[in-house]
């Protein structure tokens, strides 16, 4: 059988690091978004977060998405033109190859090296399936290349990515994906339950230390990749369940007073000050659909756990 497989560089328009860094440490508030997180090292150490007992969301969504992937198949008819913005290693997307028979997978991230890479494996594994990998920035666009074939569109975002964007943000992006599927497009997304807050502070602080080493990069990539002096020994990872906002926090917290040198400016940290690095809110079903329902997209059947940790959702536009 042949194997097709297209790569699409959308360059995708992300500031430099340093220029994020820069306007992210002028802040009162300091703050660096999450996406600076996914160089190959980040890519790789997401992965292995996905391994940890303690971080329950990949495990469970799988074995949703495993055990009911002939209804979603039903559900969505075969043939569909599969998108994934920020797919990563592809692995969730492989639970549904074979039932949704899609006429091509459309994965899409802006770690490109880490896509090639990723896509390239799905080839060898389902040498029936053209791919065509899009390296891009989601939070951007959703470009849909010109040789992709013209057929209804199943967009597939796991993971509680959502869960990444403020419910402002998220409610854009959903708008934004209901825009790139129509007509008659669908979207499978996997969104992170409400819970008690020892299972989600227990998550983000796995004891193997993967979620730290992960949060931490950014100050590694920050040293290599920009002339900062930033010593990542200088910061202690922290994350923690916000109840009020319904959102996991994760922080880069500055272990003593220290001043970071970058393109002539200074930027001082207290002891104990915070950069902001991600958000992950979570939702429970019916805060999820009334935010799905106000971008346009409709419920057409969900699947959760015994234990309501986590949640997948079928919509339509
Ligand atoms: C948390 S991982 C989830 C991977 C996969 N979807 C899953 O559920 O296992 C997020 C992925 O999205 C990619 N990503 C993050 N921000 C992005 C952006 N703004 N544009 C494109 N890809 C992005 C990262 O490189 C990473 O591969």
């Amino acid at each position: 059988m042949s194997k097709t497989i297209t790569f699409h560089d959308y360059q995708p328009q992300i500031e430099s690091l340093k220029n994020a860094v820069i306007a992210g440490l002028s802040k009162t508030a300091k703050s660096i978004p999450p996406k600076y997180f996914y160089d190959e090292r980040g890519s790789k150490l997401f992965s292995e977060i996905c391994e940890q007992p303690e971080y329950y969301p990949p495990m469970i969504e799988r074995t949703i998405l495993s055990n009911n992937s002939d209804e979603i198949a039903y559900l969505t008819g075969t043939d569909r033109l599969v998108l994934e913005p920020g797919a990563g290693s592809a692995t969730k997307i492989r639970l549904l190859l074979e039932p949704l028979q899609p006429s091509a997978y459309l994965p899409m991230d802006i770690s490109c090296e880490y896509l090639r890479y990723s896509a390239a494996e799905i080839v060898d594994d389902f040498p029936w399936l053209p791919v065509h990998a899009v390296c891009v920035d989601f939070t951007h666009s959703i470009p849909l290349p010109e040789a992709a074939p013209d057929s209804h569109k199943l967009a597939f975002f796991p993971g509680s990515s959502i869960g990444n964007f403020t419910p402002h943000d998220a409610r854009a992006f959903l708008d934004m994906v209901r825009k790139t599927i129509n007509p008659g497009g669908m979207l499978l997304i996997g969104v992170d339950t409400k819970k008690p807050t020892g299972i989600l502070n227990a998550a983000y602080n796995d004891a193997a230390g993967i979620t730290a080493a992960f949060n931490l990069n950014l100050l590694h990539r920050i040293r290599d990749e920009t002339e900062a002096d930033c010593n990542p020994e200088n910061f202690e990872h922290q994350a923690f369940y916000n109840q009020q906002l319904g959102r996991i926090e994760m922080h880069l917290i500055s272990r003593c007073r220290q001043t970071l040198h970058l393109n002539g400016d200074e930027f001082l940290l207290d002891e104990g000050e915070s950069i902001h690095t991600e958000n992950s809110y979570k939702y429970s079903p019916e805060e999820f659909i009334a935010l799905a329902n106000k971008a346009g997209l409709h419920l057409v059947q969900h699947w959760l756990d015994e234990e309501a940790l986590f949640a997948v959702y079928l919509l339509k536009s």
